[in-house]
């Protein structure tokens, strides 16, 4: 299997790793049924990747043979922003879904312990007729029955449909949500999208809190003492 390495992963500040691992443990509660995990959200910017990344992380961790899908191929900078590349041309789910080369050229290993990336190699303005053919349904297909979770990261479900696709070939879906700025409308809205696919919304995930805010510090000291107290000396 070919290799990508990753050379920028974010070192998670305590409270963050911890809430990615709430979320990682409540996942695995949903059933072992429930392994192609699609993460998004109504708009741009939210989190989406953060979350996918650093969950397909966290799962890959624990021992959980986990295959990170980069399905946001209007826009995605994952490859740019966690400094991911390899020593050959990277070919990715583009090519692929084209037809221009098969499942095996597309999935790598990574120098995560358990985890495996299907990247965005090339961008494509529109990608529906891609995401709705049947090279997208047998890709879905096998990879989870060859891996222990697939979580799928997507484009903002505002103005496009990818999303929904999407959606309608993975188990659940998680709706990322950034504190303070999506408003309730947007958010309602796509909940009501994503119903209106068979899949079931999971959950949502409340992102990019402003942690500065007197109540969440309150919160966050007496969580941390507690922390403390059973952790420490
Ligand atoms: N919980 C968080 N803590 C710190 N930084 C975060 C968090 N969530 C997101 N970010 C940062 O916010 C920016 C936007 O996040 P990200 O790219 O994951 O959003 P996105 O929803 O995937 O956006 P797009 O719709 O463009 O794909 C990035 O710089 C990311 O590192
Ligand atoms: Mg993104």
């Amino acid at each position: 299997m070919k290799q990508l390495t990753i050379n920028q992963l974010p070192q998670l500040p305590f409270d963050v790793a911890e809430s990615v691992n709430q979320l990682r443990v409540n996942l695995g509660f949903c059933g072992k049924e429930i392994k192609a995990i699609m993460i998004t959200s109504s708009t741009p910017d939210e989190g989406k990747s953060f979350v996918s990344v650093n969950l397909w992380q966290q799962m890959a961790h624990v021992g959980n043979r986990t295959l990170l899908i980069d399905c946001d191929l209007r826009n995605s900078e994952m490859r740019t922003r966690y400094g991911i590349g390899g020593d050959d041309k990277v070919l990715g789910l583009v090519h692929y879904l084209a037809g221009q080369v098969e499942l095996d050229d597309i999935i790598y290993q990574t120098d995560v312990s358990g985890g495996f990336i299907i990247p965005v190699a090339t961008h494509i303005a529109n990608p529906s007729l891609l995401l709705e053919g049947e090279r997208f349904e047998k890709l879905m297909a096998y990879c989870r029955d060859y891996f222990d979770y697939v979580i799928v990261d997507t484009p903002p479900l505002m103005n496009v449909a990818d999303g929904l696709n999407i959606a309608t070939h993975c188990d659940g879906t998680v709706l990322v949500v950034r504190s303070g700025v999506t408003s309730r409308r947007l958010v309602e809205n796509s909940i009501q999208m994503l119903q209106k696919t068979s899949t079931p919304l999971l959950g949502t995930v409340l992102n990019r809190v402003n942690t500065s805010r007197k109540a969440y510090r309150y919160y966050y000291k007496r969580y941390y003492n507690k922390y403390g107290y059973y952790g420490g000396k």
